[in-house]
C-alpha cells in the first residue's frame, strides 16, 4: 500500500530506499543536514528537507502527515569518535523519537530504525540472535543499544516501531570484496579469527520494504548468511583471484572495539524474509 514516507538521513542507505519506495508509488520526504546536498536530494525524493535531529530550532512539522518513517542517521565520521556517537545516538535519535511522539497527525505510523549488528560485540564467535543481550562493554555499543530502546519505546496503539540490526554494508559504491583483496599479501592489524556480519544494500532496501509491509515491531537482525572469520572471508576472496592471503593478527589490539559473533537471520527468515544475496562471495544479478 503506498503512502507518505519520511526518510531521516538520506545518505547511502536512505537515498537508495527513497528511490525504491518512490518506484513503488510512495510519496517520499527525505532529509539531509547539509544545505549543499539539497539539490542532490531533489533527484531521489519528492520533498527534500533540511533537518538536523536534536536541533531545538528544527521544524518538525513534516513528520505530521507521514505513514511510515525510516531512521537512517549515522555519524559522519568514518571511524568511531565518541562525541559523534554520543551526538547522533545519545541526543539526535532520542530528540527525533520525541518529535515523532509529539507529532500532531493522527495517522497510524510505522517506524524502522537502522541499527547495527555490531551491538552483539564480543560473543566469542558464538551464534547470537535477537534475544542475545548486546555487549555494552564498549561505549559505542551502549549508545547504539540505548538509541534502539528509545525507538522501541514508541510502540503504542498508533505507532509500530522496529529496529533492523544491519551487518557491515556492501553494494554499489561499497565494493568490500575489492577492498579486502587490495590487502592481499599485506598485514592488517585486526584479529583474523573474529567473525563479522554483512549485508548487501539490495537486501536492506528489501528489508525496509518488508518491515513496512508487515508492520514489524521489535528487533530483527538484517544480515546475510555468511558467518566467516575475517581470515576465512579474505582467503576465499583472494584464492578466487589467485592472490596471496591477507595476513591478519591473531590477537586483539588493546582497546579495540570487538565484533566477533555469528549473527543469525533466522527470525526474519521465519516470517518470510530471506536475503536475495546470501553473501559477498556470490555474484550479484544485474
Ligand atoms: N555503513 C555500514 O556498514 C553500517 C553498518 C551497520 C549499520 N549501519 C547503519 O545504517 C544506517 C545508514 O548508514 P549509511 O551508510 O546510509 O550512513 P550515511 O551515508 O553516513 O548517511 C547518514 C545520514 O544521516 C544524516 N544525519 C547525520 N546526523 C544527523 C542528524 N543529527 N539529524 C538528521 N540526519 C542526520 C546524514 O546527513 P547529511 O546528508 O547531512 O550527511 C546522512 O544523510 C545508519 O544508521 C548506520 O548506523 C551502517
Amino acid at each position: 500500500m503506498s503512502g507518505r514516507f519520511g526518510i531521516i538521513g538520506c545518505g547511502y542507505v536512505g537515498s537508495a530506499v527513497a528511490v525504491h519506495l518512490r518506484r513503488l508509488g510512495h510519496e517520499v520526504v527525505g532529509t539531509t543536514t547539509s544545505p549543499g546536498r539539497l539539490g542532490e536530494l531533489c533527484d531521489v525524493v519528492d520533498h527534500p528537507r533540511i533537518y538536523s535531529a536534536g536541533d531545538p530550532m528544527a521544524d518538525v512539522s513534516f513528520l505530521d502527515r507521514l505513514d511510515g518513517v525510516l531512521i537512517a542517521m549515522a555519524p559522519t565520521t568514518a571511524t568511531f569518535e565518541e562525541d559523534q556517537y554520543q551526538k547522533v545516538y545519545g541526543q539526535s535519535v532520542p530528540a527525533l523519537v520525541d518529535a515523532l511522539r509529539h507529532r500532531s497527525g493522527q495517522n497510524p505510523l510505522h517506524v524502522s530504525y537502522l541499527s547495527s549488528a555490531g551491538v552483539y560485540g564480543d560473543q566469542s564467535g558464538a551464534i547470537c540472535n535477537e534475544l542475545t543481550p548486546p555487549d555494552c562493554s564498549s561505549s559505542a555499543n551502549a549508545l547504539l543499544a540505548s538509541a534502539e530502546s528509545a525507538v522501541l519505546a514508541l510502540n503504542d496503539a498508533s505507532t509500530q516501531a522496529c529496529v533492523l540490526r544491519l551487518g557491515g554494508i556492501y553494494g554499489p559504491g561499497k565494493d568490500i570484496p575489492s577492498f579486502i583483496r587490495s590487502a592481499a599479501g599485506q598485514s592488517v592489524r585486526k584479529n583474523g579469527n573474529h567473525i563479522n556480519a554483512w549485508v548487501h544494500l539490495q537486501d536492506i532496501i528489501r528489508g525496509v520494504e518488508f518491515a513496512l509491509d508487515k508492520r514489524l515491531q521489535g528487533i530483527y537482525n538484517l544480515v546475510d548468511d555468511l558467518q566467516f572469520t575475517r581470515r576465512q572471508l579474505s582467503n576465499a576472496l583472494c584464492d578466487d583471484h589467485g592472490l596471496p592471503p591477507v595476513i591478519w593478527d591473531n590477537h586483539d589490539r588493546p582497546g579495540a572495539r570487538i565484533f566477533n559473533a555469528r549473527v543469525s537471520n533466522a527470525r526474519l527468515r521465519e516470517i518470510g524474509f530471506q536475503p536475495s544475496i546470501p553473501s559477498m562471495l556470490e555474484p550479484v544479478a544485474a
